[in-house]
């Protein structure tokens, strides 16, 4: 599915008044893996309130022992510290990586802020080499920001 039908699809999961947040995180990472080809895994990665973690809050695709990564470690890790979104065409050539499935080629890893603080972010694997660009980065910044919007 092109990201232009899979925004509605979004906004129906998330304007749902009686669903809790969390439940809305985790149909809106159904709906991204099952529906584009090259999201193999996605995730939310949310930071604990008080320590330097990141803790897997929800998931699509195969099951992770990454559950919490530490600040600093990791893409996820760097992401927590850097405020920046990480773009990796190529898993392999990175030195700070934890790796969760073998067949993971690349990876993308975009912030979530609330109130300008970095809480967490959304990280989505792929099976294919270089599978992200530009429109993806605006595409998950944007669901990023509604997701925020409701913690
Ligand atoms: N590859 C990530 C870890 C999370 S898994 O992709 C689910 C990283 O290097 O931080």
């Amino acid at each position: 599915m092109k990201i232009a039908d899979l925004k509605p699809k979004v906004l129906e999961i998330l304007q749902q008044p009686e669903l809790p947040i969390n439940h809305k995180m985790q149909a809106v990472c159904d709906l991204l893996q099952s529906n584009v080809d090259t999201y193999d895994w996605v995730g939310f990665y949310m930071a604990h309130e008080t320590e330097p973690t990141l803790h897997l809050w929800n998931q699509a695709g195969e099951p992770t022992d990454h559950t919490v990564i530490p600040f600093g470690k990791g893409i996820c890790g760097q992401v927590a510290v850097s405020n920046k979104n990480f773009v990796v065409d190529d898993v392999h050539a990175q030195d700070n990586y934890i790796a969760c499935s073998i067949h993971v080629k690349s990876e993308v890893v975009i912030p979530m802020f609330k109130d300008g603080k970095n809480i967490g972010q959304i990280d989505i694997d792929s099976n294919t080499p270089n599978a992200f660009n530009e429109e993806d980065e605006r595409f998950l910044e944007w669901v990023n920001e509604l997701v925020a919007a409701q913690l």
